[in-house]
Order: C-alpha cells, then sequence, then structure tokens
C-alpha cells in the first residue's frame, strides 16, 4: 500500500483528497502548520475516515522538520498544496507569497531529494493561463499570470519543469485546478475561510446562514450571458478524485502530465446564487456592484486531457456542489 504525503494537509482540498486517497486505498501522512486551518479537521478525518491520522505539524520551509517525517515513514509520493491563495492578499504581501509558495515548494522539493522521493503532485491553477486567447482554457493555452499569487503558481511550475529537466527521474503532475466549490457529502468537513471570503461559493454560504448580509456581485456588465462573470466550479471532492488519479498516474506509469481539473461547463455568479438558492431553499440577498479590479469576464476549462490520460472526470454538477456546501454550513455556522 503506498504512502502518500500531503503537505498543507488540514486545508480545504487536501483534507478532502486526504479521504479520497484513503477510500483509494492508500497511507496517509499529513503535514500542515495550521497556519489557515483548524487541527478540528484531523478529527473530522478521523471520524470521517475510520481511522487515527497520521499528521506532522510542521512549516514547509523547516527542511528538519520536514527529513524527521521522511525519516519516520516510508514516503512514495507526494501532494503539495501548501500555499496561500488570496489574489488581493498576494498584491499587498508580495515576499510573504513567494517565501511560503515559491520558497515552501523548493524546500518540499528539496527535502524529496534527500529521502531518494521524486513522485511529485503540484496544485497548480487556472489563473497561470491569464488572459483567455481562447475558450475554453487547453493545457497549451499560453501561460501569463495577472496577479502575484498567479505568478507564484507560473513560476512554481517552472521550478518544476527544470528540476525535470535536470533529473528525468522525476515523475511530476502538474494539475492546474479552475474554481474548487462544496463540501463533503457528509456535511462534516468544508470550506471555512478565516475572515471576509474572498471568493464567492463561501461568501454566499455565509450569507445564506446569516453571518453576511448580503452577496456583493462584483459586476453585471460582462460580455457574459448575464453580464455577471463566469466560472468552471469544481466539485471539492471530483478535485480530490483528480489526485488520487493523478497518484495512481505517477505511480503505474512513471511518466509526468499536466492538466486541467474543471467540469468544463461555465456557470455565472447569479447562476451559482440561484442554484444555492435552491439547495437552501431560501433566498440570497444580492447587489451588483463595480467590477473587481482584475477580474477576467469568463473563463473554463477543456478537461479533456484528464480524461484521456487520467480517466478522470467531474461527476457532480452545480446543484450538488450547493446541496453540499449547504449541509456543510449550515450544519457547521462558524465553520470548524
Ligand atoms: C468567482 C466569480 C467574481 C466574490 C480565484 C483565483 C483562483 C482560485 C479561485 C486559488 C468572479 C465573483 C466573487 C464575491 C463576486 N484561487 N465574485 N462576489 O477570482 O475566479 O479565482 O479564486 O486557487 O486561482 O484566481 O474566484 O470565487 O473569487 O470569483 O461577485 O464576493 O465570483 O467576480 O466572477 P476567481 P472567486
Amino acid at each position: 500500500m503506498a504512502t502518500i504525503l500531503l503537505t498543507g494537509a488540514t486545508g480545504y482540498i487536501a483534507s478532502h483528497t486526504w479521504l479520497a486517497l484513503q477510500s483509494a486505498g492508500y497511507s496517509v501522512v499529513g503535514v500542515d502548520d495550521f497556519s489557515n486551518s483548524s487541527p478540528e479537521v484531523l478529527n473530522r478525518i478521523q471520524e470521517l475516515g475510520g481511522q487515527r491520522p497520521v499528521f506532522a505539524q510542521a512549516d514547509v520551509n523547516d527542511g528538519a522538520a520536514l527529513d524527521a517525517v521522511f525519516a519516520a515513514h516510508r514516503i512514495d509520493a507526494v501532494v503539495h498544496f501548501a500555499a496561500c491563495k488570496a489574489v488581493g492578499e498576494s498584491a499587498a504581501e508580495p515576499l510573504k507569497y513567494y517565501a511560503n509558495n515559491l520558497g515552501g515548494l523548493v524546500s518540499v522539493c528539496q527535502a524529496m531529494q534527500r529521502h531518494g522521493v521524486k513522485t511529485f503532485v503540484f496544485s497548480s491553477s487556472a489563473t497561470v493561463y491569464g488572459e483567455p486567447q481562447f475558450l475554453p482554457y487547453t493545457e497549451d493555452h499560453p501561460l501569463a499570470a495577472m496577479n502575484v499569487y498567479g505568478r507564484t503558481k507560473l513560476y512554481g511550475e517552472q521550478v518544476l519543469r527544470d528540476l525535470e529537466a535536470a533529473d528525468p527521474t522525476w515523475n511530476i503532475a502538474w494539475l492546474r485546478y479552475f474554481n474548487p466549490v462544496g463540501a463533503h457529502e457528509s456535511g462534516r468537513m468544508g470550506e471555512d475561510p478565516r475572515g471576509v471570503p474572498n471568493n464567492l461559493m463561501p461568501y454566499v454560504q455565509q450569507v445564506a446562514v446569516g453571518r453576511r448580509e448580503f452577496l456583493s456581485v462584483y459586476g453585471g456588465d460582462y460580455d457574459t450571458p448575464d453580464g455577471t462573470g463566469v466560472r468552471d466550479y469544481l466539485h471539492v471532492m471530483d478535485l480530490a478524485e483528480g489526485h488520487v488519479a493523478a497518484v495512481r498516474y505517477l505511480l503505474n506509469e512513471k511518466k509526468s502530465v499536466t492538466v486541467n481539473l474543471g467540469t468544463g461547463v461555465g456557470v455565472s455568479v447569479l447562476d451559482l446564487v440561484k442554484a444555492f438558492e435552491r439547495a437552501a431553499g431560501k433566498p440570497i440577498a444580492y447587489k451588483i456592484v463595480d467590477r473587481r479590479p482584475g477580474d477576467l469576464p469568463a473563463y473554463y476549462a477543456d478537461a479533456t486531457l484528464a480524461k484521456a490520460l487520467l480517466g478522470w472526470s467531474a461527476k457532480r454538477d452545480i446543484d450538488q456542489m450547493c446541496a453540499d456546501s449547504w449541509r456543510w454550513q449550515s450544519g457547521n455556522p462558524n465553520g470548524y
């Protein structure tokens, strides 16, 4: 049974991936510094996964702490989630983002090198594509990040391409996420951002549960069907299963791969609000306000390569994303 190390393990996407990996028969070792997640997640992983989580609290920039984890466990592959992800914050604090997102990536890969582990899954993002020259984005769309956060992902991808060029025995999966939303079907795990949510779905969730008065819809005059921004929302459990497929591919095929993880379906802000109202059985108050600087009008994935190479495609639609989000938020009104 292969053992997979997850960094950022108690974060939103990693915690759901933890359960999916265990369900697929993998052993998991988690590492997190709790800088942007709650230790309560470990209790939920035990409750839902039926086994005591194997976990170490550590900062991915702490090489000695990583060495201790590699010394204590026979690690077959690493899935690297640990990173800061707030676009607005990244503009205000670039050094924090380069130190954590790029420095942390290099630190994890150096620890892997010291311990002879060369199978690596990188949490990348559709944000590396920048202004769409065509849609849907295919994996060969030109790369041009538009913000500091996006540049940390773009440069992180390049660090790994240089590493693979220098040592082709590395097997690496570059996974470009579209917009992860939703929650585990049990309602016991989900997205729980600290402070005011930057992203749409967690904000809508908090309006629905009464923590926020109304949703500000950033722009109603885009060149889209209803004038509001269009994105490719992806259920977090589909995304988690995409990571399982990528780990399986790397360990079995011993080749590298770069794929989009999205549904291929564009959904507008107002589409999502209406779907959430159906799921929650209540209206979501909103006001259409000015556009948010830096936002793109519309983007969505061409997801055919992940299907062809990994045998993966998204199974859950926007109604299930909203139903699962509501079950999580209504059962955990203040998060973890
Ligand atoms: C979605 C749509 C907004 C909030 C970013 C990163 C991406 C990934 C996901 C990390 C847009 C609108 C939002 C609100 C709104 N991050 N919106 N009111 O900007 O597509 O992607 O987060 O992996 O890399 O770029 O996601 O959820 O912020 O916005 O109207 O309060 O919702 O304008 O059209 P985004 P988002």
